[in-house]
């Protein structure tokens, strides 16, 4: 069961650690921009709108506006715009201002909506082009209707975004802005629309995360033995067993006195008697594979169970990292064992 548990996390923190790494990274980038920047704000000029006072001038009643222009209107508001009374109309889908002495529909030029960005833009920059949009984009995303992008040859690549029913400023958008909207991409995972912060593969992707720490936690307390915990026993008594060892890399039968109670691959690897592993005592590749000779065989464990075949178990194989040092055995190595010169002395003789 832990072995394939470690083995589906290794698998599934690889996939997700991924999109882990770009949480992280995108999170820390969005946190490091300007805002001011980001939004604009720091190229656009402030100062409050004066509303205009209303003309004395005969003005026609809503219900006397042209009819088609009012079809699904939500609302209806008389303003003044640039010195003229202007209906606002809102729809559903935008709003219509409406001249409010004769009824006709007033929409923004190129040459008008060139003049509000100019008016709007502060920085450094003079128009290189103006385009226009019918339908919202990326860059101008929650708005509705058509619109004018004038952009600007200032350093931030500034296009301001003018209404044509409008002619209000619907959005400023700079590099900051885009560098911003990529990686709030990649942190919400709305790769299509870059807004839906409650998109399935979001919730997917964070719920199997949440299974990852969850299960990262159990395979961390399970990968805690006795041998841990000795620095809290510094000043305690402790009892030694005598293992002999052989193998091909010993000269003949060779002793290490090891302390009871310690993991037998630590132990040993303290002792400079390095067995062959790819997974650093971890329990997982099966390499540190050892042949007690005792008449009583150690408990094999979970992990032995699937790494150590039933045939070699029964005679006496086990995985060196999952066994503790208990009482004074023999040990045959496996091929690959490293053994320093001096860990051991061989013909009986054992080391402290
Ligand atoms: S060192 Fe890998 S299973 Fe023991």
């Amino acid at each position: 069961m832990m072995l394939f548990l470690k083995k589906l996390h290794k698998w599934v923190g690889l996939l997700i650690g991924i999109q882990v790494l770009l949480w992280l990274l995108s999170g820390l980038l969005l946190s490091l921009l300007d805002p001011a920047k980001v939004s604009g704000e720091q190229w656009a000029q402030t100062g409050s709108h004066t509303p205009g006072t209303i003309p004395n001038d005969p003005l026609l009643e809503p219900d006397e506006l042209p009819a088609e222009h009012l079809e699904g209107a939500r609302s209806i508001a008389l303003e003044v715009r640039r010195g003229h009374p202007v209906y606002r109309v809102r729809h559903l889908h935008g709003i219509t201002l409406i001249n409010a002495s004769n009824g006709s529909v007033i929409t923004t030029s190129e040459h008008d909506a060139k003049i509000l960005a100019q008016q709007d833009f502060t920085g450094t920059g003079e128009v290189i082009s103006v385009s226009q949009g019918v339908a919202p984009d990326l860059e101008t995303r929650g708005n509705s209707g058509g619109y004018w992008r004038i952009n600007f040859s200032d350093k931030a690549h500034t296009s301001i975004y003018v209404s044509v029913s409008t002619g209000e400023i619907l959005q400023r958008r700079n590099r900051y802005w885009r560098v911003f909207d990529f990686f709030w991409m990649l942190h919400i995972m709305d790769y299509p629309g870059h807004e839906d912060i409650n998109n399935a593969l979001i919730i997917g992707v964070a719920l199997i995360a949440i299974w990852l720490g969850i299960s990262g936690f159990i395979l961390l307390f399970g990968s805690f033995n006795r041998h841990d915990f000795y620095f809290l026993n510094i000043l305690g008594k402790h009892e030694d067993a005598i293992i002999t060892l052989i193998g091909p890399g010993t000269r003949g039968p060779q002793q290490v006195r090891l302390r009871k109670g310690s993991n037998l691959f630590l132990s040993l690897a303290t002792h400079d008697i390095g067995l062959p592993s790819i997974c650093g005592g971890g329990g997982e590749c099966g390499k540190c594979r050892v042949k007690f000779e005792a008449d009583e065989l150690p408990e094999a464990s979970s992990l032995e169970l699937g790494l150590v075949p039933k045939r070699l178990r029964e005679q006496g194989y086990r995985l060196a990292c999952q066994q503790e040092v208990t009482h004074n055995i023999t040990l045959h190595l496996p091929k690959g064992t490293l053994v320093r010169e001096d860990s051991a002395e061989s013909d009986g003789h054992e080391l402290a």
